[in-house]
């Protein structure tokens, strides 16, 4: 049984405890960096015009995702539950409402959400490593590698099995708990993602067009910028960070006491960070080397790096690797989009974390059809945002991950007392203040007026 001390501080977690100190931030740091680092930061910094929506993406991540950050984990170490367990017993212990639980099932449902369309794109990562290991991007030509995917995702029946695959791997991961075989593969996956995707950018600065692509990125035209782009800055900021929903609230869970929360938070979003704007400087030059536009959307790193490691020596070889290590990252980053939801139904139903996982894959396997069949048999039927892809992505990542935020923030910084935040992140001097100014003002704020302008 879990020990329910009022003062929170001695609690231990159903589900087992991270290794170290370490193993914590690896985990996390598998679960922020995936496809939103490598395909999604890209595409949606390219339809939003490059240079201020990076600036606006590199504000956020700073002023509000951080202090996001710090907030989950620090809630989840207090309450050693699931989100909603936890945000519940917090609520109630610190004299306010047990109300709070609905932002972890808020937090849960989003997860559900993402992953329905996550494990869609990660099947797509899946076929490009076969689709690599067998030649077809040999030299190839920009037509070739466009005409290629185009094909492949109006085959539905093709994407559909990709996804099958992804979420039975997850499922897989998941079922097995919190630990095992995790820490490991993150341990090997950053570091060889970060040296391929420095192949890459080696690549992209020999092919001429690197300060074009540096000049999109970080030339800021704010003439450009709407509340519609920052409020994509501000969603994609909690996107790639895997923050809003819980996710790292219930690694915050299994987190020993000692660890410091602010040191680990800062590591795992500087690694974060550097990836996304590794792999934008990666991919923009080759946009415009091959007359490629910037605003292609969800195919535009499977249009441009497939097209570079064509013409590389060595290309079929690295171009595999390449894919193999952005499925793992999705994989990692697939299994904290699950925890809520899992770590909620063993608790709360009283299930094995097998049947709990069984239950919330095939929920997600069937939701993930609206997102299969978005871009071929219901490509054209569209509505608010798009497709049901679009639509998806826009409530979850532009509305969801924020409202959470701000909820968590609020919670943090209001509802909770001076001292249970200062004793869990175990200071009070400048850093808790800073943390405290953030988490109080600057984020809900900042997420408010970005939600009221751009929604309203
Ligand atoms: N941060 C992940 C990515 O950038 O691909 C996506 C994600 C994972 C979001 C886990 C939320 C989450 F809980």
């Amino acid at each position: 049984m879990l020990s329910n001390q009022p003062d929170g501080g001695k609690r231990s977690s159903l589900h087992g405890h991270w290794s170290s100190r370490m193993a914590f931030i690896l985990a996390v740091t598998g679960s922020a960096v995936g496809l939103g680092n490598i395909w999604k930061f890209p595409y949606i910094a390219g339809q939003n015009g490059g240079g201020a929506f990076v600036l606006v993406y590199l504000v956020c991540v700073i002023v509000i995702g951080m202090p996001v950050m710090m907030s989950e984990i620090l809630i989840g170490r207090r309450g050693r539950r699931n989100p909603v367990a936890t945000m519940k017993l917090l609520g109630e212990e610190e004299g306010s409402s047990s109300k709070w639980g609905w932002v972890g099932g808020m937090g849960v449902i989003a997860g559900i959400f993402i992953l329905s369309y996550y494990s869609v794109i990660a099947g797509w990562t899946l076929a490009y490593v076969v689709k690599s290991a067998t030649g077809t991007f040999a030299g190839a030509s920009p037509e070739a590698v466009g005409a290629a995917f185009d094909s492949f995702v109006g085959d539905w029946r093709l994407i559909a099995l990709c996804h099958t695959i992804f979420m039975g791997l997850t499922v897989f991961v998941v079922a097995r708990g919190v630990e095992r075989g995790l820490e490991q593969a993150v341990r090997f996956m950053v570091p060889a993602l970060l040296l391929l995707m420095l192949v890459l950018l080696g690549y992209s600065i020999s092919t001429g067009y690197f300060g074009q692509g540096v000049a999109f990125m970080f030339t800021p035209d704010f003439e450009r910028l709407t509340w519609g782009s920052v409020l994509a800055a501000l969603g994609q900021a909690f996107f790639t960070l895997s923050i809003g929903m819980g996710a790292v609230m219930a690694y915050g869970a299994y987190l020993p006491e000692e660890t410091s929360i602010t040191g680990a938070s800062a590591a795992v979003v500087t690694a974060d960070t550097g990836i996304a704007i590794l792999a934008g400087l990666a991919i923009f030059p080759l946009v415009f080397a091959n007359g490629l536009t910037p605003a292609d959307g969800p195919g535009l790193v499977f249009n441009t790096l497939p097209l570079a490691f064509g013409q590389m020596a060595g290309g079929v070889f690295f171009s595999t690797i390449f894919f193999v290590l952005l499925s793992f990252a999705a994989w990692t980053s697939a299994i904290g989009l699950m925890e809520p939801a899992v770590a909620w139904i063993v608790e709360r139903f009283n299930k094995t974390r097998a049947q709990a996982c069984v239950g919330v894959g095939l929920l997600i396997w069937i939701l993930g059809f609206g997102s299969v069949l978005s871009f071929n048999v219901l490509a054209d039927t569209t509505f608010l945002a798009g497709t049901i892809f679009d639509n998806v992505d826009y409530l979850t990542s532009n509305i969801m991950l924020p409202l959470g935020g701000l909820l968590i923030t609020i919670f943090a910084g209001w509802v909770m007392c001076r001292n249970s935040t200062s004793d869990e992140l175990g200071n009070s001097g400048g850093l808790f203040r800073s943390w405290r100014m953030l988490a109080r003002f600057v984020a809900p704020i900042g997420i408010l007026l970005v939600l009221i302008n751009a929604v309203l």
